[in-house]
């Protein structure tokens, strides 16, 4: 490593004046900022508070905390569905659960195959391979991280039921080529905007372009009960059945005797789970705005910093930002990513490369081939033998060596938003060529 210099200046905004020099934190100098981010809001930087307190407070006096009898799950599923400009929503007790719903919706044969992305959380796989299908993984567009439609349709077979596109970290996949692909082949299409709220695709909302599309309330999510998901269709005979999956089968109609129609889960959300989820809704478009602006101020800051490339959002689209994707440029750049993201994290800025550390198929249950006893589903005699090999996805394993998630967050500061541009440009100028 060769001396560590950058030029610790205050600047206007998306300037850095060249002033003073300043040894990185990592070889021993002052870091940019030394106490947590975001510097207001709750501990957690997530807003909660009176509104969801209030809720709350009516369900625990209500006593009431079943959803059936209760106000407040039905109020989400309505107005969540509403303000999207969908029909129906049907609540449940996580993003897993809530893709679980939309697969089990489409119905699935053993052995069926779905395309989705091998960069995403195990939630978007569960329940593929709950249904006895097969998860099939398309390769990642270099740019958007998301998958690449003729990656997809290379994948297609007389198997294939669904496609999942991840809008991972925000940004939408690129979805009129893929609902084309899902056109052309009959095969239903399910958005995963689990970190997509308020997403916009050419005009179009992330979550209404799909079929049936999930969105999950983890405690990191743009709305968040802690726990919980949403899926949200348009379709009557999509949502009669995640209703019904969601609640073990049981159509609970006055007058009729209790029965179990198929095979579903208990994925029913609470009352209070609802009372937070309702709070939460309100605020969800107010949090996607604030990130924006956040985002747009880093981006301001960051775009002096050498051999930095910002991320990148496709024309026409908002991204959301669950989190601010970085990567570096080795030609002006002589450190590694793991390096710059190190001397990142010393400065102040918690930093690391690459998101999951190998494509989620790297996994045991898809090297190993494991699931239920036996082998099933891979093994299945409906199913097509496949081998799951990095090689496959070599933009994937690219992206996954080279990216820096960083954390953004709707309470950061024009102070903390400077932390960002000056640790970002101390670090890049240090290692410039
Ligand atoms: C892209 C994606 N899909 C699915 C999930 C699963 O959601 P949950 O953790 O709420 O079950 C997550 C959550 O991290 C996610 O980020």
């Amino acid at each position: 490593m060769g001396p560590s210099w950058y030029l610790a200046t205050p600047y206007q905004w998306g300037e850095v004046d060249e002033v003073s020099i300043e040894k990185l934190a990592i070889d021993g100098g002052t870091p940019v900022r030394t106490t947590p981010l975001p510097s207001v809001g709750n501990k957690s930087g997530r807003d909660i508070g009176q509104e969801e307190l209030a809720n709350l407070t009516e369900v625990i006096n209500t006593g009431t905390l079943f959803r059936y009898g209760g106000k407040f799950v039905d109020q989400l599923e309505n107005e969540f569905s509403a303000m999207l400009g969908m029909k129906h929503g049907i609540s449940s007790t996580s993003g897993t659960s809530a893709l679980h719903i939309a697969i089990a919706a489409i119905g699935p044969n053993p052995g069926d195959e779905i395309i989705t992305a091998p960069i995403t959380d195990m939630g978007t796989l569960i329940g593929i391979l709950a249904q006895n299908a097969i998860p099939v993984f398309a390769d990642l567009d270099p740019k958007t991280y998301t998958i690449m439609p003729e990656s997809v349709e290379a994948l297609i077979t007389e198997k294939t039921k669904a496609i999942i596109p991840v809008h991972l970290f925000g940004q939408t996949a690129d979805m009129d080529p893929i609902l084309a692909i899902g056109k052309k082949y009959g095969i239903k299409v399910i958005e995963d905007c689990c970190q997509a709220y308020f997403s916009e695709y050419k005009g179009r909302l992330s979550g209404t372009m799909g079929d049936i599309n999930a969105f999950s309330m983890q405690q990191s999510k743009h709305m968040t009960t802690g726990d919980g998901g949403i899926t949200v269709t348009n379709d009557d005979a999509l949502n009669t059945r995640a209703k019904l999956f969601m609640d073990k089968g049981w159509p609970r109609e006055p007058g009729v005797p209790r029965e179990y129609l198929f095979l579903g889960m208990n994925y029913r959300m609470n009352e209070l789970t609802g009372a937070v989820a309702v709070a939460q809704m309100r605020k969800v478009q107010s949090v996607v705005e604030r990130r924006r602006k956040v985002a747009d101020a880093m981006t301001k800051l960051i775009s002096t910093a050498p051999g930095v490339n910002l991320p990148y959002v496709r024309e026409n689209c908002k991204h959301s930002w669950w989190l601010y994707p970085i990567t570096i440029d080795p030609a002006v750049l002589k450190c590694t990513s793991a390096e710059f993201a190190q001397a990142l994290s010393k400065e102040g800025i918690p930093a690391s490369v690459g998101y999951i550390g190998k494509p989620i198929f790297t996994t045991e249950i898809f090297q190993k081939q494991r699931v239920y006893g036996y082998g099933c589903p891979f093994t299945c005699q409906h199913t097509t033998p496949r081998e799951y090999k990095e090689s496959d996805t070599p933009n994937t394993l690219k992206i996954l060596a080279d990216i820096m998630p960083l954390s953004i967050n709707e309470y950061f500061t024009q102070k903390d938003i400077e932390d960002y541009g000056t640790a970002i440009n101390k670090v890049a100028r240090a290692y410039q060529r």
